[in-house]
């Protein structure tokens, strides 16, 4: 699906900073179809927070580096796009409802600050495109990056 970056060129002009603008930028995701649960996760010592988020409340608040994607993707210093998060077997339900996932890092000067967490209910949403335009959102993110608003 094509992918409009607009918006994100229009936050880095907002003047937010932080959580505010991380919270900002979940609510953007959260208009685009089949962005059906948006989140940023902050990497803490080995363990990932949950920060700004828009979707149901999940049970994974803290997450351990190498448990579930998320996890994964740390500790693999690796993005990771799921087709059918059915398949795998180290993954952490926060629907039942979800099927595909995206986690980009977000990183400044080689450190991994947290990541960016989305989930679909539709199989297979998350491409090439939907990584290159998070990618962007993270390049922003860490570039305003604090942990507090
Ligand atoms: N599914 C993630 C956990 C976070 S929820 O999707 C919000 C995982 O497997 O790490």
């Amino acid at each position: 699906m094509p992918t409009n970056v607009d918006w994100i060129e229009e936050l880095a002009t907002s003047g937010l900073a932080g959580r505010a603008l991380r919270q900002a930028a979940m609510e953007k995701l959260d208009e685009l179809p089949g962005y059906d649960w948006s989140g940023i996760y902050l990497l803490k010592g080995d363990h990932l927070h949950l920060d700004a988020y828009v979707g149901a409340e999940t049970d994974h608040t803290v997450i351990p580096v190498g448990v579930g994607v998320c996890g994964t993707a740390v500790a693999e210093r690796a993005n990771q796009v799921i087709d059918d998060v059915r398949e795998l077997s180290n993954y952490l339900s926060c629907s039942v409802h979800t099927r595909s996932e995206i986690v980009v890092l977000i990183e400044r000067e080689g450190e991994i600050l947290g990541q960016i967490d989305i989930d679909g209910h539709e199989v297979g949403r998350f491409t090439a495109e939907d990584e290159a335009m998070l990618t962007r959102l993270a390049q922003l993110l860490a570039a305003r990056w604090t942990e507090a608003s």
